[in-house]
């Protein structure tokens, strides 16, 4: 099983993308219900969120982890590594920032992400390591509980996504990664409103990619991970969690509850 997990709905934006390209692979997701968002929570606190969920979906029998959520991947990844050094664990920063450095055009890179991963600085410090790109980082704090809350198309949140893109596009961006993954729910919206000039990067695509990739590298893993059934956790039953799971996936889901600590 491939185990993946995020705050809540978003990592789903992943597993999207993982299931497009290994429609065989039996998935394990954990989404953590109960105690999202992370974003406005401090760098100890979602380390340690993660850290717990990354055991309970090795507990569980995962045999590859995704850390389908920027958050995590920007604070946590050390402790989840230092914990598990023989389980081979991705996370959603670095297919970004490959991303943004394979685009010929890329120079000035627009992130927009959670408060904890902006402040982390990990996007401004990777991409401005090699002194390539100009970096504007913008925090969006709220469109992570109107995706959980199902807004997805209401105008209210097309009038917040706006708002969110002006200083992007008053700073003249000319790509924009979408650092929480969240906001790929939001991608139509958010792609008609920054127009053609701004190319989108969006790490669940990226991310579900490099692994695809790294198993063929690794075909004796790659076996192993098409057996057993796929299933998805959550650390409380909300009623939109799987209204928005089964649209977004395209087919039926049940949810099983589960309490971690
Ligand atoms: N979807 C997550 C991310 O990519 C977490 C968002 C949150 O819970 O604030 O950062």
């Amino acid at each position: 099983m491939i185990g993946l997990f995020d705050s809540g709905i978003g990592g789903l934006t992943v597993v999207r993308e993982v299931i497009k390209r290994l429609p065989q692979h039996a998935l394990i997701y954990f989404g953590d219900t109960a105690r999202t968002p992370y974003g406005n929570k401090s760098a100890e606190v979602v380390a340690e969120y993660g850290l717990q969920a990354a055991k309970f979906l090795i507990d569980k029998g995962a045999k590859v982890l995704v850390v389908a959520c920027n958050t995590v991947s920007a604070v946590g990844m050390e402790a989840i590594k230092k914990a598990y050094p023989s389980v081979p664990v991705f996370d959603v920063v670095a297919p970004a920032i490959s991303a943004v450095n394979s685009q010929n055009k890329a120079q000035h890179v627009g992130v927009m992400g959670t408060r904890a991963l902006v402040n982390s600085g990990i996007y401004q410090k990777l991409l401005n390591g090699g002194g390539k790109f100009k970096v504007t980082a913008h925090t969006a704090p709220l469109l992570v509980p109107l995706v959980e809350e199902g807004w997805l198309d209401k105008p209210e949140t097309k009038r917040i996504v706006k708002s969110y893109l002006a200083p992007f596009k008053r700073a003249q961006v000319d790509t924009l990664v979408l650092a929480c993954t969240h906001y790929p729910l939001l991608k139509k919206l958010i792609t008609a409103k920054v127009g053609k000039r701004i190319k989108i990067i969006d790490p669940a695509c990226e991310t579900a990619q490099t692994v695809a990739n790294w198993l063929v590298k690794h075909p004796e893993i790659d076996k192993e991970l098409k057996r057993g059934d796929s299933h998805f956790y959550v650390s409380d039953l909300t009623p939109n969690f799987q209204t928005i799971a089964e649209k977004w996936l395209g087919r039926k889901i049940t949810l099983e509850k589960v309490h971690l600590n």
